[in-house]
């Protein structure tokens, strides 16, 4: 407090000091500014009111709860069930709609990719990678080579119905083991292994008794041209993506012992809307035709 009685002018100023002196040196009575007094009690009066309204004050075994009733658990819940909204309201939109239909809406071919996204995260990327990409034996779906083919319909088969999955609607059919059943001998499974090596890496060395074989045992499968076949899930040969590999070595191994990869059927696993999604997901890798 100011002791007026005392009033002491500095003449540097003209501010009256507290009459408070350390070595001469004077201390002047400057108030404090207006308006930062104003805030102060506008957030006393503020803090009042929120004390009254909201949970504030802890208790032994508690909080006062506010006159509102608000909760953060309660805020959390609510915005839930807006989400829960919104999403069902998108399911029951992806239900009513054909494959064509989600694709050609960007609104719900986004919220598709985004919820076949999460789906694929949880059921897929074990065995396809986290980002589609595949592994030996595990095909990659993001590229432009498919065994069981790249349309929407098609994909969304395979993923229904699986491969070799034991479901009657599942894709069937291996390549068979032609060494092991002995349908070719070794040497012309070497000889058309050369063959199929050449279709990927042009050579100038005589592949003409592989390609002899290869248009006997193996264009019913993979074509003539040896493009694949999507209704056997015969794989495209001329490619430079592979699910087993296409060095030498491995494709006489596959010539010699067959393949068959298994994958899973999903339609009695997951629900319609999310089957619908993981096939707009996939399709949007890269590959989709
Ligand atoms: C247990 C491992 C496994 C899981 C899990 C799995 N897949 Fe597969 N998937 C495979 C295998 C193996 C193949 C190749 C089948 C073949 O060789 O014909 C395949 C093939 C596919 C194909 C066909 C690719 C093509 O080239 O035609 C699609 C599409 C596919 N999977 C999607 C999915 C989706 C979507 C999921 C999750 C719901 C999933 N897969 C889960 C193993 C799996
Ligand atoms: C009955 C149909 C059928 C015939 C006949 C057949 N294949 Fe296949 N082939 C397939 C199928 C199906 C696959 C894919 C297997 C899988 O998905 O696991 C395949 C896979 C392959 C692969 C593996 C490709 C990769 O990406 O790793 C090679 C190589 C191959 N075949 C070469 C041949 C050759 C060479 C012949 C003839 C000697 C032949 N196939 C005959 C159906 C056939």
């Amino acid at each position: 407090m100011v002791d007026n009685t005392h009033q002491d002018i500095d003449p540097a100023t003209g501010t009256a000091t507290t009459g408070h002196e350390w070595d001469g040196i004077k201390e002047l009575n400057t108030p404090l500014p207006k308006w930062w007094l104003y805030i102060l009690y506008a957030t006393m009066i503020w803090s009042v009111g929120y004390w009254i309204l909201y949970p504030a004050i802890p208790l032994p075994g508690g909080h006062t709860r506010g006159m509102l009733g608000w909760s953060a658990r309660g805020a959390v819940t609510a915005d839930l069930q807006d989400l829960q909204g919104q999403r069902s309201e998108m399911v029951a939109k992806l239900n009513g709609s054909t494959l064509q239909q989600i694709a050609a809406d960007p609104k719900l071919a986004e919220f598709a990719r985004a919820y076949g996204r999460s789906a694929f995260y949880v059921n897929c990327a074990p065995c396809h990678g986290a980002n589609g990409q595949g592994s030996r034996g595990y095909p990659n779906l993001t590229g432009d080579r498919w065994l069981w083919g790249g349309k929407l319909e098609q994909i969304s088969q395979t993923i229904t119905h699986g491969a070799r999955s034991g479901d009657p609607d599942g894709h069937e059919g291996n390549m068979p083991a032609f060494g092991k059943d002995g349908i070719l001998t070794k040497e012309q499974i070497d000889q058309v292994a050369n063959f199929v090596f050449s279709l990927s890496h042009p050579t100038n060395e005589d592949v003409s008794a592989g390609k002899k074989i290869f248009a006997d045992n193996c264009s019913p499968c993979h074509g003539d041209n040896a493009k694949g076949n999507p209704d056997v899930g015969a794989p495209n040969l001329t490619t430079k993506i592979w699910l087993y590999g296409g060095d030498k070595a491995t494709i006489i191994e596959t010539l010699t012992g067959g393949r068959g990869g298994h994958m899973p059927a999903w339609g009695s696993k997951l629900d319609p809307a999310t089957i619908k999604s993981l096939t707009v997901f996939v399709h949007s890798l890269g590959g989709g035709q």
